[in-house]
């Protein structure tokens, strides 16, 4: 398939912050009034922060003011960076780790492409900064997945026509960004949920050094 640029999304992906995101909605929503399930949790996934308080808003019937939105932005941000204050190497998903040193020993070049404004610090704390030869994050985009611009940019940056790279997803909004984007999707969680993905594994221990070979050649 020939494949030379490698793209990965963040949460979800390298490491399970999903949990962090949803406890600190569910603590927001809560001081609202309102439940907040792990399966409305589910379309935050690949959604960026402003666009998941409005869907929260809109579950708990809530109208806010401008200030009051932007305030509960902040609240909820502050609530995730102290769950994610200590985060260390242990929280990077099993064997994410080999397929990016198998990648980094072949010389492929190696994006971040996430919807978080907090994926440098992330990639800090987790130790894996060194693997990536371009981050775009939150900070650069404007338009959110399932709009391609995040994986084009990355493509971009890496100096790789978009159709010769793989993309890296666990979010339905992330693969179609991707196939939106003419690159090759791989979602990373359940066939079912990720069913538009050209290839899907439960995880990257399910994704073996051969699969990533035969993409390469
Ligand atoms: C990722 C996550 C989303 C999150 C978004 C923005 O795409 O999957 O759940 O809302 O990033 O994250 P941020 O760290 O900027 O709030
Ligand atoms: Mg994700």
């Amino acid at each position: 398939m020939k494949k030379t640029g490698f793209i990965f999304d963040l949460d979800g992906v390298i490491v399970d912050t999903a949990k962090y995101h949803y406890l600190a909605w569910r603590k927001l929503a809560n001081a609202l009034g309102f439940e907040f399930t792990e399966e409305q949790n589910e379309q935050f996934k690949g959604v960026s922060r402003k666009r998941c308080l409005e869907i929260l808003l809109n579950i708990g019937g809530i109208q806010a003011t401008k200030e009051q939105f932007n305030s509960w932005l902040v609240e909820k941000n502050e609530d995730y960076l102290s769950l994610i204050e200590n985060m260390d190497e242990s929280e990077i998903l099993p064997d994410v780790q080999k397929v990016l040193s198998f990648l980094k020993n072949h010389n492929m070049p190696i994006a971040l492409g996430s919807a978080s404004k907090n994926a440098r610090p992330i990639l800090e704390k987790v130790k894996l900064m060194d693997y990536f030869d371009v981050v775009v994050d939150g900070t650069h985009v404007t338009k959110a997945k399932p709009d391609p611009e995040v994986f084009l940019i990355a493509a971009e940056q890496l100096g790789v026509h978009p159709e010769d790279c793989v993309v890296f997803e666990d979010a339905v909004a992330g693969i179609e960004a991707a196939n939106n984007a003419g690159m090759l999707s791989i979602g990373i969680g359940e066939a079912k949920v990720l069913s538009k993905a050209n290839f899907v594994f439960a995880n990257f221990t399910e994704i073996d050094v051969k699969f990533i070979n035969r993409l390469m050649e």
